[in-house]
């Protein structure tokens, strides 16, 4: 398995998901090779639960990461799980057109670009061009 999709698998271990009990598990490989890994959690008033994708981006990007080339997703879903809108925007925003591979972390994975799940994205070149 690639490394990166292991590296999501692990990360999912930690998913913090008592309420929907959805686990979910992301790696982020930035420009040096380096793995930033992420985990959804979850909190009783739900709406502050925060996503793996955007676990692994903030955790990057706080540690001084700033270019990346490709995001790996893992669930455990019967169909291959994308990050949601918000995390896309988010990630458009910091690591631009990356390739995001989906992975149920044995078998099944398919990989696209970000460009494909967000087309036509809005970000700052509209007001700061
Ligand atoms: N979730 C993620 O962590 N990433 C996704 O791509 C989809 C949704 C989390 C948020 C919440 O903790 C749970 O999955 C159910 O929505």
């Amino acid at each position: 398995m690639d490394a990166l999709v292991e590296a999501a698998a692990q990360a999912r271990e930690h998913a913090c998901a008592p309420y929907s009990g959805f686990r979910v598990g992301a790696a982020l490989e930035d420009a040096e090779g380096r793995i930033w890994t992420g985990c959804n959690v979850e909190n009783a008033s739900y709406g502050l639960s925060v996503c793996a994708e955007r676990v692994a981006l903030l955790k990057a990007l706080s540690e001084g990461a700033r270019a990346f080339r490709r995001l790996a997703v893992v669930t455990e879903a019967i169909t291959l799980t994308p990050p949601c809108g918000a995390c896309r925007q988010l990630l458009w925003e910091y690591a631009g057109d990356i390739e995001i591979i989906l992975s149920d972390g044995q078998v099944r994975s398919e990989t696209l670009r970000l460009s494909q799940l967000l087309p036509r994205p809005f970000d700052a070149t509209y007001f700061r061009p």
